[in-house]
């Protein structure tokens, strides 16, 4: 009989994905199944990333979470969820047997996740770090079925983390929730031009969490009704179009309105809910004026439950928006770092262009923008100096 593996260890990393096509509402909370489908774009790893390294071993003596270097909570329902979840995946595929050479899953297990951007600046994480704890997780068990439904009871968002490029999370009609999945609509290289620019503004205070303010508007608001049963559905089949065809003035159009639509029922829940401030309404207006300008749409911005901003854009709009964000959000230090990511050419803007766009300079309303691109799904760590655990199974001492 073969003996069972003392320490065994498994490290992923993924990605955050921004959604074009809102979900907003659940129809069953402790599932988490949504009340409309959703779609979202995958954005590159080089910038945003999560990495997790999952270890168990009979030796541990209880579970334990760290989260950036600090100890946290093991017991969170939505982390123990996924636990369970790939467990019985891990438990199906060995068939009941006992299979003497797999990892015992009774072993306790260390899990420790870090983020390459920082947590403070409030660009949705949760998304990522589920997906990656569950990627982390199924490498660990040796599990290879379909795992966006066990990222789902992580957080919602988390399903469409598991796949690159373009990702559809479909809400599905079964109360058990089997077919709330996500599906690749297109690989990461379909649009090769298409570019990403994060806005990350600053000294806003935590505002209320998705979770929360979604089922107050599940309970609250009818436009949040008329939302998923009418308009969500035209939506994607018009979305999932435009990213086909690679139509950008289509798909920013459409991607503008849906964010707009999904905080119009933030202002329809009862009492109402704002994630939109001052400044964000400043970056709208500023993205109109600039598609005024040039007779279409060159750029799309969109806003989750929080004040960043994302905008997209074609390559070859970047260099020119970028300065005119600099131009209207003047950094507040020597802005040597105001751009980050991805390069970014210089432009020279026209007068005109300066004149019809740049109204009314804020300084230092934006931190920093981060240039990034649609990218892949969750990848594994194949280098063993790379876990975040060590050889004792507790996190590594960070430099
Ligand atoms: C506004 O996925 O964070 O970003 O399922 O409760 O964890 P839970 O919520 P979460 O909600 C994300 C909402 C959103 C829109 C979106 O990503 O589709």
């Amino acid at each position: 009989m073969a003996a069972e593996r003392a320490l065994a260890m498994a490290t992923c990393t993924a990605p955050v994905n921004i959604a074009v096509i809102k979900y907003w509402g659940k129809r069953d909370t402790d599932l988490i199944l949504p009340i409309n489908s959703s779609l979202s774009v995958t954005l590159h790893q080089d910038q945003l990333k999560t990495t997790t390294t999952a270890a168990a071993s009979r030796d541990f003596t209880e579970d334990r979470l760290w989260l950036n270097g600090k100890e946290v909570d093991v017991g969170h329902p939505r982390v123990q969820a996924c636990l369970r979840e790939v467990r019985r995946l891990a438990r199906k595929r060995r068939g009941g047997s006992e299979d003497t050479a797999a990892l015992s899953l009774s072993y306790k297990i260390h899990i420790a996740s870090e983020n390459n951007f920082p947590t403070a600046a409030g660009l949705a994480s949760s998304a990522a770090g589920y997906a990656c704890l569950v990627s982390a997780l199924a490498r660990l068990y040796g599990v290879e079925e379909e795992l966006s439904e066990v990222a789902r009871q992580g957080s919602g968002s988390a399903c469409r983390s598991m796949f690159g490029g373009f990702v559809q999370w479909q809400r599905g009609e079964r109360p058990d929730g089997t077919d709330s999945l996500a599906l690749q609509v297109a690989p990461e290289t379909h649009w090769p031009e298409l570019r990403v620019l994060i806005l990350v503004v600053s000294g806003e205070k935590k505002p209320m969490g998705s979770t929360v303010g979604m089922q107050t508007s599940v309970e609250t608001s009818p436009l949040l009704k008329h939302r998923a049963e009418v308009v969500v559905p035209e939506r994607l089949a018009q979305m999932m179009r435009h990213i086909r065809e690679r139509d950008f003035e289509g798909f920013g159009q459409l991607a503008m309105r849906d964010s707009n639509q999904f905080h119009a029922t933030c202002l329809d829940t009862f009492p109402p809910i704002f994630y939109l401030t001052d400044l964000s309404r400043h970056i709208i207006a500023l993205a109109h004026r600039y598609n005024a300008h040039h007779g279409h749409t060159k750029v799309a911005y969109t806003f989750d439950a929080g004040p960043n901003a994302v905008i997209f854009a074609l390559a070859d709009t970047v260099a020119e928006f970028v300065e005119v964000v600099r131009r209207s959000f003047p950094p507040a230090t020597n802005g040597d770092q105001f751009v980050r990511g991805l390069p970014v050419g210089s432009a020279a803007l026209s007068e005109e262009l300066v004149a019809a766009v740049v109204t009314e300079p804020v300084p230092g309303a934006v931190q920093y923008i981060l240039h990034t691109k649609p990218g892949p799904g969750p990848q594994l760590v194949d280098d063993p100096s790379q876990h975040l655990l060590g050889a004792d199974g507790l996190p590594r001492s960070r430099a």
